[in-house]
């Protein structure tokens, strides 16, 4: 791990200990006496969702409910108003049973189409003058709902606004006024489909396990995981002479919507759950015996994302104390703006913000330091006034000789120290890391760093870290890009919002590019209660506070305003959407700008597209050709490709193997599922090689997150899309894009080998590779070498009738053999091995080790078909901060001491405490040998 040193300066303490946490509302929560003392004590960073413990409740309304989905309903296909009244004669209509797909029930495929069905309700007579409440389940994608031709509901939005709300259960408010008591009621349910399944396809019945709620407001874009609202308070004292210092706490995010009071007083509310933000405590504070209290409310209400947000103060707090002439909140701007081999120009902006009260002579001193420490350059300027309550600008320009640049094979980071002089007294001083590099995006030949040509071979990832939920933890991201390096990725897209800054910090560090996004929607809301109400009123100010925060990380290399807006429609698009690339040229003019457009068409014809530096495609592969020669291109977002660890699903019909696509909600790992926006992995790398023009893809995604299922629902609970799993644990993905990405030779076989029952039978086998050939052998027989150059594919392909043993794949380039790979039958299950990824690890309370648990034989093969219950039981210096096994349908709760392996594997992390010694680790499962593993904490 990396000492800390930050691209902005971090000079406050981490103020992350020992807060009290409430999870509901309260009244009075801010009151300096009110009384917390049974509220639980935890440390930040805390996701208070992933923990499993909020609840949803429906049955906040006093209405009686009916649940009218189950049942025979009727179904038209079209769309007719009229269809709505209760005296419509509907005999020809079909009669289905619901709930189900209209594609299920009625063959109906077609996207962007209309369809209506129709019930009978009886209410009971006894209720007479009672409204009543409707529960119609889930409808895909838009309704409206009439009740006796009265419009009682509707969710999502009908074209030309087209919005899905496929996930939402549909409880609506029938009033008193329209019912007939004791007689049968007419309800008729107008639906729209935009994509895939359509019509009332779910009841919405009740069923939690672990964390997971199936009738979770934020549905399966949450993962089914509550949120709710939480309450945190902390009780600080600050000594006596600090009385003339300025305070202020700082928040590197909270998700989302949080208000913060000092001792009673409201400091302000923060909409976005992304944006860092920080409040002056001083005019508010005690100082000596008398405590302070800070209470941060957070509500976060679902359905407001896309994918799993997490909830709470999930990144980390600091509180700064400061002299009242002091270097401004991200006040320090570093850009090269020349840079040769024999010399690097540094610019440094700093500002320097005077809270004296009266008018200040500032001298700043700011010197240049490389990676071992070594002084550079440095310059001091002359002593500067800045007016009472101001803010003075100094501007610098430091050379640095014979610059050692940034790049990723070798990214070095040299240090701006700054220090402010009042009075010839050091009032303030901070460090700061940047890299020297420059950098391009052309028409026709793709990027460029420092003069050198570099696909960028990039990933999207959501920010949360599996079973640590989102609660930020250094460690856990630093393995994260540990094993995106490790198939060749070099670059993140932060998608779709501002990331921790330890990310940016790790991305400077280990050397990746780094697209750094703003908004997943600006007014249209993706989500009922997303981002888009906030919009107007916060969108410049989370993009400025964005670009102050990030702007020096040299990993940067690119702003994006936004991620399928669907403005990119809009008549106003052009003004839209320049209004935010301007904020960017103006807080960074060394940066280009991007959106990623899912409709290139309309982004070009609206003008959405005119004000950005560089075109974002997302999927729409067509467009690289189409735009070719026209704009700087970029493909913002790729593939889509969904698959689960270890499933092959194969299924015999008749008397051959067939891979289903889709089976037992899980994706074959054979590369080919996709939803109908996107395309194989492989398909896709082809499509960009074959464009030199783009400077390269962003694949969704790097790893599986919780939420978003696709193209599953419940009991699916996090994503297909990653190339490794939830856990990390690798996909067969995973080695198509080391082969395509990487150069150390490899080879991969898939899939597993053992298939008992299938003997004889012909079973698929795949071998990615960045040789020239690969030659297959079954116990020892040769079944034929493969040569890349006789296929477009990015694999060879094998059909091996299946006998037991060891499959072995031999890679060679000039006839030479440079490499192997070797599956084998596996016998019955016996013994657990453990392997942690470090032995040793920090004893700060936060640092972790990730111990990979295998199910395998006597021999030591894993059993890639087990899915034994492991238990975990720990000793000494740690704890169990999470368990996975990466199945997106299991239930399991992630904070747990046991977890089932899936396909022979699963996880559990370890954490450390703040004092050192061993951790003790035994996993036990009925009928194998148990094992242990020991590390140290230091
Ligand atoms: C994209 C979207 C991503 C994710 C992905 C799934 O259109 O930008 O956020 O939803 O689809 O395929």
């Amino acid at each position: 791990m990396f000492t800390v040193a930050f691209a902005q300066p971090q000079t406050g303490e981490l103020f992350t200990k020992s807060w009290r946490f409430h999870l509901g509302d309260v009244k009075d929560g801010q009151n300096s006496k009110f009384d917390d003392s049974q509220w639980r004590l935890i440390n930040l960073p805390h996701d208070w969702s992933i923990e499993g413990l909020a609840q949803f409740d429906t049955s906040e309304t006093e209405a009686p409910e009916f649940n009218i989905v189950k049942g025979e309903w009727k179904f038209n296909k079209g769309d007719n108003l009229l269809w709505k009244d209760p005296g419509l004669n509907d005999i020809s209509w079909q009669i289905v049973k619901l709930p189900s797909t209209w594609e299920e029930h009625s063959n109906y495929t077609p996207d962007n189409v209309y369809g209506w069905y129709r019930c009978g309700l009886t209410v009971p007579a006894d209720l007479k003058g009672k409204d009543i409440v409707i529960s119609v389940g889930k409808i895909d994608d838009a309704d409206e709902t009439y009740f006796n031709g009265v419009k009682v509901g509707g969710m999502g939005s009908f074209p030309p606004n087209y919005i899905t709300a496929w996930d939402l259960l549909r409880h609506y408010k029938v009033p008193h006024e329209i019912i007939k008591y004791g007689e049968i009621n007419t309800i008729a349910v107008r639906v729209f489909d935009g994509i895939m399944g359509g019509g009332i396809y779910n009841d919405g019945e009740k069923v939690i396990e672990g964390p997971f709620d199936s009738t979770c407001p934020g549905g399966s874009g949450a993962g089914y995981i509550n949120a709710g609202i939480g309450w945190y308070r902390k009780e600080f004292a600050l000594p006596e002479n600090i009385q003339d210092k300025r305070v202020f706490i700082i928040f590197d995010g909270v998700y989302m919507n949080s208000d913060v009071w000092i001792n009673g007083v409201h400091l302000g509310n923060r909409p976005y759950g992304y944006s860092s933000f920080q409040y002056e405590l001083t005019p508010h504070l005690k100082f000596g015996q008398d405590k302070n209290v800070l209470a941060v409310r957070v509500e976060v209400q679902q359905p407001c994302s896309r994918w799993y947000s997490g909830a709470g103060i999930y990144r980390n707090v600091r509180l700064n104390i400061k002299e009242p002439v002091h270097i401004a909140p991200w006040g320090i701007m570093i850009t090269t703006p020349e840079v040769s081999e024999s010399e690097a120009t540094v610019r440094v902006e700093t500002k320097i913000q005077n809270q004296s009260g009266s008018v200040v002579p500032v001298k700043l001193e700011t010197v240049i330091e490389d990676e071992t420490g070594r002084r550079v350059a440095k310059r001091s300027s002359v002593f500067q006034e800045i007016k009472a309550d101001s803010i003075g600008i100094f501007e610098q320009f430091i050379k640095v000789a014979k610059p050692r640049l940034w790049s990723l094979e070798n990214p070095t980071l040299y240090c701006v120290e700054s220090k402010i002089l009042v009075q010839n007294n050091s009032v303030d001083a901070c460090k700061t890391l940047f890299g020297i590099r420059t950098f391009e995006f052309t028409t026709d030949k793709g990027f460029f760093l420092n003069g050198k040509h570099v696909d960028i071979k990039g990933v999207c990832q959501h920010h949360d870290l599996g079973c640590l939920g989102s609660a930020i933890n250094k460690r856990a991201i630093e393995r994260q890009l540990e094993i995106l390096k490790s198939f060749g990725c070099n670059a993140i897209r932060t998608s779709h919002n501002p990331p921790a800054p330890e990310l940016l910090d790790l991305c400077d560090h280990m050397g990746f590019l780094v697209m750094d996004e703003a908004f997943d929607e600006w007014i249209r809301n993706k989500t009922m209660f997303g981002y888009g109400s906030f919009f107007n009123q916060w969108s410049e100010r989370d993009l400025r506070d964005m670009i102050h925060r990030d702007r020096n990380h040299p990993s940067i290399i690119l702003w994006s305003i936004g991620n399928e807006i669907p403005e990119q429609n809009n008549a106003d698009a052009y003004e839209m959407s320049k209004r935010l690339v301007d904020i960017c040229h103006a807080e960074d003019p060394t940066r280009p700008v991007t959106s990623g457009c899912n409709t290139p068409e309309a982004a070009i014809q609206s003008g959405f597209s005119k004000p950005l530096d560089l075109f974002g495609i997302n999927y729409s592969m067509p467009f690289y050709q189409t735009l070719k020669g026209k704009a700087k291109l970029i493909a913002t977002e790729t593939a889509s490709a969904v698959s689960t660890r270890g499933e092959y699903n194969l299924v015999q019909e008749g008397d051959t193997l067939v891979i289903k696509k889709e089976l037992n909600n899980q994706c074959a790992s054979y590369d080919m599922t996709t939803p109908s926006w996107g395309s194989t992995a492989e398909a896709t790398l082809k499509a960009v090689k074959s464009a030199p023009w783009v400077a390269g893809e962003f694949v969704w995604t790097g790893f599986d997150y919780i939420g978003e299922p696709s193209p599953f629902a419940w009991p699916s609970v996090s994503s297909y899309f990653g190339i490794v799993d939830l856990c990390g644990f690798p996909k067969d993905r995973y080695y198509l894009y080391q082969s395509q990405w990487t150069t150390k030779p490899m080879v991969h076989i898939l899939p597993h080998w053992n298939w008992q029952g299938f003997e004889g039978k012909e079973i698929p086998v795949w071998c990615y590779s960045n040789c020239e050939s690969v030659e297959l052998f079954l116990n020892e027989k040769s079944l034929g070498e493969k040569i890349f150059r006789d296929t477009e594919d990015l694999h060879l392909a094998w059909q091996v009738p299946y006998a037991p043993g060891t499959l072995k794949a031999i890679a060679k380039n000039n006839g030479l053999t440079v490499c192997t790979d070797i599956v084998q039958t596996a016998g019955l299950a016996a013994k657990i091995r453990l392997t942690p990824d470090r032995a040793e690890i920090s004893a700060d309370g936060k640092d972790l080790s990730y111990v990979k648990v295998e199910i395998v034989d006597q021999e030591g093969r894993v059993c890639p078909n087990a899915n034994h219950l492991v238990k975990f039981v720990i000793k000494g210096a740690g704890a169990i901060a999470g368990v996975d096994n990466g199945n997106p349908t299991s239930h399991e709760h992630f904070k747990a001491s046991e977890r089932r392996a899936f396909h022979g594997l699963c996880l559990v992390v370890i954490q450390s405490q703040e004092n050192s010694g061993e951790i003790k680790l035994e996993a036990t499962t009925d009928g194998l040998k148990n094992a242990v593993v020991t590390l140290k904490s230091l």
